[in-house]
């Protein structure tokens, strides 16, 4: 009895051991990944910039504020493919024209009109052996209504050190701010090594068809091969992510795809009266219902998100740095985390949006169809089918579904 004991307690001794070696061990690595991942001293890549030897004046500061001011005031609506303000759009090529001479009268940059109102410069570099890229930005901007605007949506006014109007960020910003920057490093006689193409569209809110589309049609049929592109990207996030003191600049290089989906329950008119057991409001709510309690799967670390967490490691505080250097440990509670704000959940999974419900006619009539809409943005490592499948599964009623490009 006392030998099997003995036996006993040595083999709880040796299993204890065991872990604690395993528990030292993972303890180590993740201290070794910590400071493994911790960023080389001396200035990064991105800092080493100001060997160009770039300075910008107080002038130069103040003709970029105005350059952006001026764009913001032109009213470059985009309303429908069909209905945009051309006047607008044609008077915004005069506007850079007129504030960008020197990126208009360089022999080495050539300019097209294309589509009407976009715009494609090619500036030819030095050394033709070198790929070229591609800078994009769209010059069109979505409605604005009066309400909710501090100032008029096209005013630009100034207010605290910022400024207010409809395309500072989406994406008069990323036009004028490109054009601005060729416009000064001409001035300064700058001339590439490598060719890049700037490509300027008038219709991105509005599908692109006119504008991006043909840009990029034109440059096939030149037999153009980039070495990369740069489009709108995201923005810089300040305070986003809790543990992170600095602003994030988030290198956009995926957008989540969209599925609109129609929903809809026909049922027989009746009066309220003689009620049926359900109506097609009763179906159709519990319906989405189901999809809201049913969220699709989370998939942190099987598309780009994690990248962010990855790359910005070694910036998190105490103890946020041991955690985020080790997801290969972490990142099951790391996922639960995200998914508990709605900003940082839309990273890690396919959202479901119930945006449009429409039914009824009449106080005392039984409706005789209800119809909803939700709009799904699917992760990147998400198909179409399998967004569509789970749909099937919690709401098997009819419905129709549009997928947007
Ligand atoms: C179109 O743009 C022009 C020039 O910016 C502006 O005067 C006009 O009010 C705009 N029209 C609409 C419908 O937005
Ligand atoms: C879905 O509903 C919207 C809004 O009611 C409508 O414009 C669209 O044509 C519908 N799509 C399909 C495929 O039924
Ligand atoms: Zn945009």
């Amino acid at each position: 009895m006392a030998e099997r004991r003995g036996r006993l307690r040595g083999a709880a001794w040796a299993a204890c051991l065991g872990l604690c070696g395993v528990a030292l061990a993972l303890l180590a690595a993740v201290l070794v990944r910590a400071y493994v991942l911790r960023p080389p001293p001396g200035p990064r890549l991105w800092e080493r910039g100001a060997a160009l030897g770039f300075q910008l004046s107080a002038r130069d500061r103040q003709e970029l504020k105005e350059a952006l001011r001026g764009a913001i005031k032109i009213q470059t609506v985009s309303f429908s493919p069909e209905n945009q303000n051309t006047t607008a759009l044609a008077e915004f090529g005069n506007y850079i024209q007129k504030v960008f001479p020197a990126v208009f009268s360089t022999k080495f940059i050539q300019h097209e009109i294309i589509g009407g109102y976009s715009h494609l410069f090619t500036v030819q570099g030095s050394d033709p052996q070198l790929m070229p890229y591609m800078l994009l930005a769209h010059m069109d901007v979505v409605p604005a209504s009066q309400e909710g605007w501090h100032v008029p949506p096209f005013s630009a006014k100034e207010l605290d050190g910022f400024i207010y109007g409809r395309g500072t960020v989406d994406n008069k910003n990323s036009a004028i701010g490109i054009l601005q920057a060729l416009e000064f490093l001409l001035r300064r006689d700058y001339r590439p090594r490598r060719s890049f193409y700037i490509g300027i569209g008038h219709d991105e809110e509005v599908s692109g068809h006119k504008g991006a589309m043909k840009i990029a049609a034109l440059l096939k049929a030149r037999g153009v091969k980039l070495s990369f592109l740069l489009d709108e990207g995201s923005v810089i996030l300040d305070g986003f992510l809790a543990g992170i003191k600095k602003p994030v600049a988030v290198i956009a290089i995926t957008e989540k795809g969209s599925i609109t989906a129609n929903f809809s329950v026909e049922k027989e008119q009746g009066h309220s009266s003689v009620p049926p057991k359900e109506t097609s409001i009763g179906i159709l709510a519990a319906a989405l219902s189901r999809l809201e309690q049913n969220p699709m799967p989370n998939l942190f670390g099987h598309g780009p998100e994690i990248m962010i967490l990855e790359h910005l490691a070694s910036e998190f505080r105490f103890p946020l740095n041991l955690i985020m250097t080790n997801l290969w440990l972490f990142s099951p509670i790391v996922s639960r985390i995200l998914e508990q704000k709605p900003s940082t959940n839309a990273l890690v999974r396919t959202t479901t949006a119930i945006t449009m419900f429409n039914a009824g006619i009449k106080s005392n009539v039984i409706p005789p169809s209800a119809k909803a809409i939700v709009n799904f943005r699917i992760h990147p490592s998400q198909k179409v089918e399998e967004v569509m499948s789970a749909c099937y599964i919690c709401s098997p009623i009819f419905f129709h579904h549009e997928i947007c490009p």
